[in-house]
This record gives structure tokens, sequence and C-alpha cells, in this order.
């Protein structure tokens, strides 16, 4: 069965955070299950660099201001891409979305918006001889390809929206309407319309047979208006054809047995080689070399849903008890000027390095203890599944997909042998205090912690179930 991915990123070809490693890894899980997935990816600079296997596939005149082609090719994993070459939309040096990092082209609408009517064009067998059987957006700039469906009035392929993010929605000002090739009647709302602009998500959401998002938690929290950001009442219309799938990660990316990037191999079977790690992160950050020291990680995006300006105010409590931080980030230059100022003051214990490195953030996984991740709301998360596999304890907020990858160490869990890390109640410096207090006194029992830690590293976050499960979906769908 053939299935159409539409999506802003994907790696290894282009990737600001975890919907890429979502779209670079379920494609290839789904394979095996008969799935022949396809992914519409806008072919930015550094996508036609790194395609491999490159052949000209359909043109498309016409796409919002110039000529088009489709780029057929493949990833070096071997997932099957279509790149939208638009040369007047995604020529441009900088950021998928803007000239840098946290920046908007002004064109955004109309970037994104030929993403979805190319998408349709394809959806319908108007681009070329492949036709999906079902179209699956993810995301906002995605998701105005189950609108143009619909709208279109044909005979049409399924569609699935999947919300990776309900904080980003593609919202423009109403008048933009008209160059995204929307009809009038849509802008209501019942269709494309959000309090007087045109949503992208909210059409995704309106318009899509099927609504995902990446984690069961997730999925409860948005149909509320503390997470819902003003979709709630649409969630919970929708309720019935709403389902959360949790993420996994690549287990080839993401394999301590096997991997390049770090100082010596390790596994729950052979853990020898995790203090080698983690020595060569003390070293490569400049932090004290101490095997005895409590050695923290952060890896993110640094953004307001990251919470990791409360992370800062209990820093002082967090070194008073010995402990070592390495933060990989970067984002809010406040908060960057922050920990880099901490960092200054206290080199032994805090360090931090301003930078999106994907070959570092495997050094720092590998190396560090723990790895703390107080969101204050998390779709799903993908760093506490890489820090469970590669044998960092994760200390993480109850919220979304982290409250639904990690068993905290109480008591009763403890007792049960089924603990995997720690979870505190987010938004909270307090919290995060306790569950900071509660892991450094776990680590002080070498015996207790290295069961909590290779309990994590054997426990399954591979994609295999997952992929199941959004299988099944599409062959529901196609039958319908
Ligand atoms: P989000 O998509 O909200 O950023 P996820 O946890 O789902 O959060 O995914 C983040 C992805 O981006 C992970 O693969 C993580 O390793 C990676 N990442 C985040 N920040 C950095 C960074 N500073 N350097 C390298 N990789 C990063
Ligand atoms: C988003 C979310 C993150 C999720 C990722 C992949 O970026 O913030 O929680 O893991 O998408 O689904």
């Amino acid at each position: 069965m053939r299935v159409l991915f539409v999506a802003s990123e994907m790696h290894p070809l282009v990737k600001t955070g975890g919907l890429a490693d979502v779209t670079g890894a379920l494609p290839l899980a789904l394979a095996p299950l008969g799935i022949e997935v396809r992914t519409l990816l806008p072919a930015y600079p550094r996508v036609l660099e790194r395609l491999q296997d490159k052949k000209p596939d359909a043109t498309i005149k016409a796409l919002f201001g110039g000529t088009a082609r489709l780029v057929s090719g493949r990833t070096a994993a071997g997932a099957h891409v279509l790149a939208l070459d638009a040369p007047h939309l995604y020529a441009r040096e900088g950021s998928a979305y803007g000239p840098t990092t946290g920046q908007e082209w002004p064109d955004n609408h109309l970037r994104f918006g030929a993403l979805g009517w190319a998408a349709h064009l394809i959806g319908l067998g108007q681009a070329g001889p492949w036709r999906p059987e079902v179209v699956h957006a993810h995301d906002w700039q995605a998701a105005l390809a189950p609108a143009y469906l619909a709208l279109s009035g044909r005979p049409r392929p399924a569609t699935v929206t999947t919300i990776h993010n309900m904080a980003f929605q593609g919202l423009f000002p109403g008048p933009m309407l008209a160059s995204l090739r929307l009809p009038e009647s849509s802008f209501a709302p019942a269709g494309v319309e959000f309090y007087g602009k045109v949503g992208f998500l909210k059409a995704g959401l309106h318009y899509a047979d099927r609504i995902t998002t990446v984690s069961p938690s997730y999925a409860r929290e948005i149909q509320s208006s503390a997470h819902g950001f003003g979709l709630e009442g649409l969630l919970r219309h929708r309720a019935k054809d709403l389902t959360g799938i949790l993420n996994g990660i690549d287990r080839r990316e993401w394999d301590p047995e096997h991997d390049p990037h770090i100082a010596a191999p390790f596994s729950a079977a052979s853990p020898a080689g995790k203090v080698a790690n983690k020595r060569a992160l003390q070293e490569r950050f400049g932090l004290k070399v101490d095997d005895r020291a409590l050695l923290f990680c952060v890896v993110s995006r640094l953004t307001h849903q990251k919470g990791l300006d409360i992370l800062m105010s209990v820093l002082p409590a967090l070194v008073a008890r010995g402990g070592q931080i390495a933060v990989l980030g970067l984002g809010d230059t406040r908060l960057e000027g922050e920990f880099a100022a901490a960092a200054r003051a206290n080199p032994a214990q805090i360090a931090f390095k301003a930078a999106f490195d994907e070959r570092l953030s495997h050094v720092v996984q590998a190396g560090a203890d723990a790895i703390v991740v107080p969101s204050r709301f998390e779709p799903c998360g993908l760093t506490q599944m890489v820090g469970l596999r590669y044998g960092t304890v994760p200390v993480v907020a109850r919220v979304g997909g982290l409250a639904d990858s990690v068993i905290d160490a109480n008591e009763a869990a403890l007792n049960d042998d089924v603990a995997t890390g720690f979870q505190f109640a987010p938004d909270s410096g307090i919290e995060i205090a306790d569950a900071i207090a509660r892991a450094s006194t776990l680590f002080a029992q070498p015996d207790a912690w290295t069961r909590t830690r290779h309990r994590g590293m054997r426990a399954d976050f591979g994609w295999e179930r997952s992929a199941k499960k959004y299988a099944a979906m599409y062959r529901e769908l196609a039958t319908k």
C-alpha cells in the first residue's frame, strides 16, 4: 500500500528537531509491513546536495509563482524522497524556516502552501504516475494538503494529519487566503479560519480523515485549554478520530554498541565502556574529570517549551550536592547567556555549548549519567528515549510523551524492579530540585542505580510497535 508523507524536515537531509527524526525513521519501519512510503520534502539546497540516486520526476507548472519539478531520490538509509524543487521558494541559504534559526521568511505561507498544493496534486494523480492511497501530513507546514484534497471535490486518497507540536500552528493574515488558492467559502470556523486568520494546522485538523499525535498522554492533554492552544474544542469534537501513537527512536542511529561518534562502545550486557565516555565528556566540556560526580546533561532547543529557565534556577542546588551538568543547546539568546555565565562561574561543575551539533549530542548522551528534560509540555520527546538506550537515566517532567516513556523510581517501582528514571510535576523549580535530590540518593547506591540504568537500556523504544499502529490505521482508512 502506498502512503505519501508530507513534511518540512527529514533526517539526515534537514533537521531542526524531533520531526526530522520521525520522518527519517518511520518510513523505514513501515517498509517491512508492506507500506511503501514516499516523502514529499521541500528541496532546500542541502536536501538536493545530500539526496542520493537523484532522478527527475514530474514537473508542476505554476506552483505559487514559478515552475517546480519533483526530484526522486533516497536517503543514505534508503528512504524514498520526492524533493519539491521550486527554486523561487526554497533555493535560499539559511534554516528551513528563515534566514537564521528563530526567524521566518516573509513568504512562508506560500512556501508551505505550495508544499500542500504539490502533495494534493500527487494525491490526485496529477503529478507523475505514482498515486498514494493515503496522504499523511506532518505538522502545520504540510497541513494544507488534506484541505486541498477535501476541497478538490474529486475522488481522493484518505488523509491523516499528525500533530508534532500544537504550539506551532502556521497562522497567517486572512487576506492571504486567495494567494493560497483556498476558496472564500473555506474561510469559516468549519474550515481554515482560526480567529480571523488562516490557520494551516487548524485546516489540517478540520479536513483530515484522521488525526494523530505523538503520544497517548499528549492526545489527552491537547483536548484541554491548558495544552490545546485554542484548538482544544475542535480536538474534543474530533476525539473519536484522534489517537496518540508514541514515537520511537532509530535503533541504528542510536546504538551505543556501534556508535562511531563515541569514545568506547557499551551495552547493558557489557557496560564497562560507559565510564570512558563519561571521562571523554568531562574532558571535552572542560568539567572536572571525576567518576564519582553525578553528571547530568541536557540536549535541547532552548525555548520556553523546554523549561530550561526553571532548571537554571535550581543549578545552585545541583552543584551544592556535588553534581555536574553539561548542556548542549541552542535557541533563546538570553538563556544561552545565562548558561554561559553559570559555566564561567563554576567551570568544574557546569559546562555549556551553544550549538546544534548532532555528533556532539551522541558524545553527550553516551557520557552523562542522567539527562534532565524539564519541559512545560512535550508532545513526545526523543532525548529521554535516547538517554534510556545510552544508560543515561532520564529525569523528566510528567507531561506528554515524557510521562509515557519513563517509569518513575518510586518505592513501588524500585521494589518491583521496573523503574527506569525519575518524573516530577512540570513547571516547578521545587519539583525539579526534589527529583535531582532523589536521583542523587539513588546514584549513591551503586547497585540500585546500575539496575535502574540497565532496565532503561533494555527497554524497547524502537519503531516496530508504533509502525504497526500506523500501518493498521492506513489499512483501515484505505478500505473505507
Ligand atoms: P523537539 O522536536 O521538540 O526539539 P525532541 O526531543 O522530539 O524535541 O527532538 C529533538 C531532536 O533534536 C533530538 O534528536 C535531539 O537529539 C536533537 N537536538 C536538540 N537539540 C540539539 C542540539 N543542541 N544539538 C544536537 N541535537 C539536538
Ligand atoms: C515536536 C515535539 C517533540 C516530538 C517531536 C517529534 O518537535 O516538540 O516532543 O518528539 O515533535 O514528534
